[in-house]
């Protein structure tokens, strides 16, 4: 392991200004996406999209990472050239998607754990070679009256600390994300307590397998109202929660952190990124976006699998890119989202 070099990597993924595109959706997620959108779900159409995405030029000045699926980072885009290097020349650092799934927990109806660690080492030897230099893996926690149990809770820590340990064995800056999901009726206190719990035991792991700290991004969801909560918890509310949280589990050897969107809408995620930077309270590590379906969803209806559309798709892909790399520094404000 070399932490000069993990570090170097984590920054630049997260530098100022700077978030990470999540265009990592496994081939099955991708499709269901296109499906609903009535666009054939085809390879051919996956590569056309994801070259679409990666292609605007001056994305690399709000995108300091992008995270691929397997079946991308071994791709060519339409017109050729391998994914890996379109990144490279951008200055946006090629990431991959490593866990296998959530699946069920046994004895734990309700619950999931993250699969993937079987053979992980020789892949990330191999994703390595193919030009990967940092990694993700999703653990996921349900919120109900009863849930997370504390057996949802140890098992997803340990497969995020014996990820995050191999990725560094292997000069790859592990993505550790722990998402409380948003489905449900919780308020904003049951999302704090959960998010919370589920931080601390993720960084007991991480000690206990060794991880260095200054090698890792960690990609947490927001505490939020659940999204069928009555009275959702506001734009100020859900910023300072989160961050109290944070402050209270993530030392600050942790050279960033990159928010999941998790079903919030576009501009709801975009907000209250910017308002983690107007919270008043000093920040010891970057705080940016992580952004799958917050920065994806628009321009993937527009670009509904028409070629005619692909620079409209671009500029709204482009357009999202930047109105979050402007909130990462606290710069957004609504008018410059309708200046666009
Ligand atoms: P969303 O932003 O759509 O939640 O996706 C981020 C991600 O990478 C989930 O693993």
């Amino acid at each position: 392991m070399n932490i000069d070099t993990l570090q170097a990597t984590a920054r630049a993924m997260v530098a100022p200004g700077k978030g990470i595109l999540a265009m990592d959706e496994s081939s099955p997620t991708c499709n269901k996406r296109f499906e609903a959108l009535g666009i054939p779900a085809t390879i051919e159409m996956r590569r056309e999209y994801r070259t679409m995405l990666v292609s605007s030029p001056g994305l690399g000045e709000y995108i300091g990472g992008a995270i691929l699926f397997d079946e991308t980072l071994r791709d060519q885009t339409t017109d050729g050239k391998s994914f890996v290097d379109v990144l490279n020349a951008q200055d946006i650092v090629p990431g991959i998607k490593v866990d296998t799934g959530a699946k069920d927990l046994a004895l734990h109806p309700g619950e999931k754990v993250t699969e993937g660690l079987d053979g992980l080492g020789p892949r990330l030897a191999e994703y390595h070679e193919l030009g990967a230099r940092f990694a993700k893996w999703r653990a996921v926690y349900a919120i109900s009256d009863a849930l997370p149990s504390q057996a949802c809770f140890s098992a997803n820590a340990h497969g995020l600390a014996r990820y995050a340990a191999l990725c560094q064995a292997h000069d790859i800056v592990p993505i550790v994300e722990p998402e409380v999901l948003i489905d449900g009726s919780h308020s904003i206190e049951r999302s704090f307590q959960v998010t919370q719990h589920a931080q601390q035991t993720v960084f007991e792991a991480l000690a206990d397998q060794g991880v260095d700290l200054r090698g890792i991004v960690l990609k947490p969801s927001m505490v939020i109202s659940g999204a069928e909560a009555n009275n959702r918890a506001g734009v100020d509310e859900v910023a300072r929660e989160t961050l109290r949280c944070l402050l209270s589990t993530v030392p600050p050897a942790v050279p960033g952190i990159a928010f999941l969107s998790g079903g919030q809408s576009d501009e709801e995620a975009t907000m209250h990124l910017n308002a983690m930077h107007h919270a008043g309270v000093a920040l010891p590590w970057a705080v940016t976006f992580s952004y799958g379906r917050a920065l994806q969803a628009a321009a993937m209806t527009t670009w509904a699998g028409q070629s005619g559309n692909v620079d409209s798709a671009r500029a709204i892909a482009f357009h999202r890119a930047r109105m979050n790399g402007v909130a990462a520094l606290g710069e957004y404000s609504p008018e410059l989202e309708k200046a666009a």
